[in-house]
């Protein structure tokens, strides 16, 4: 089993679209049954909410799946448990290296590395700009690049 953890600030703005957009790439190459994906936030205000508004909005008009989705915080042990920790940004990086330290055993990296053509290398936060197309965009395409690059990486076939 891969187990991909994607993280932002708050929980319900980028890393719950890049999970439900990344889960449901999984689904349609078929691998659903080897992929554990989820989404935590290093800040706690919003734990045990759903994904901000905008943010469902984008995916039920790509029609993504979120259901049951809710906030929650990152935790030391995440750092053990996930094989692929996926930041948003710069800052989102730095929390979990300094949680990290020595006891990290997945790999942690961020979402645009795996999107080098991409003019911007930290997905912006539309909790503040309200720019929730540029963000999906941003996941959509990243995603695809994350998944070709675990599948590589672990052996797994896409269909
Ligand atoms: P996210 O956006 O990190 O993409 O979920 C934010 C959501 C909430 C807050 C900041 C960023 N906040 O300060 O409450």
């Amino acid at each position: 089993m891969v187990k991909v953890l994607f993280v932002c600030l708050g929980n319900i703005c980028r890393s719950p679209m890049a999970e439900a957009v990344f889960r449901q790439k999984v689904k349609e190459a078929d691998l659903s049954d080897q992929f554990e994906i989820d989404s935590a936030g290093t800040g706690d205000w919003h734990i045990g909410k759903p994904p901000h508004e905008g943010t469902r909005g984008i995916l039920d008009q790509y029609a993504i799946d979120y259901s049951g989705m809710k906030a929650r915080k990152v935790k030391k042990s995440d750092l053990q448990d996930y094989h692929y920790i996926i930041a948003m940004d710069a800052e989102n990086l730095g929390n979990l290296n300094a949680m990290a330290q020595y006891e990290r055993t997945g790999e942690v990296a961020r979402l645009l590395d795996f999107l080098p053509e991409s003019q911007v290398v930290d997905v912006p936060d539309p909790y503040y700009t309200g720019n929730f197309e540029e963000v999906y965009d941003l996941v959509n395409k990243s995603c695809e690049k994350l998944l070709s690059y675990i599948c590589q990486r672990e052996n797994l076939k896409k269909s």
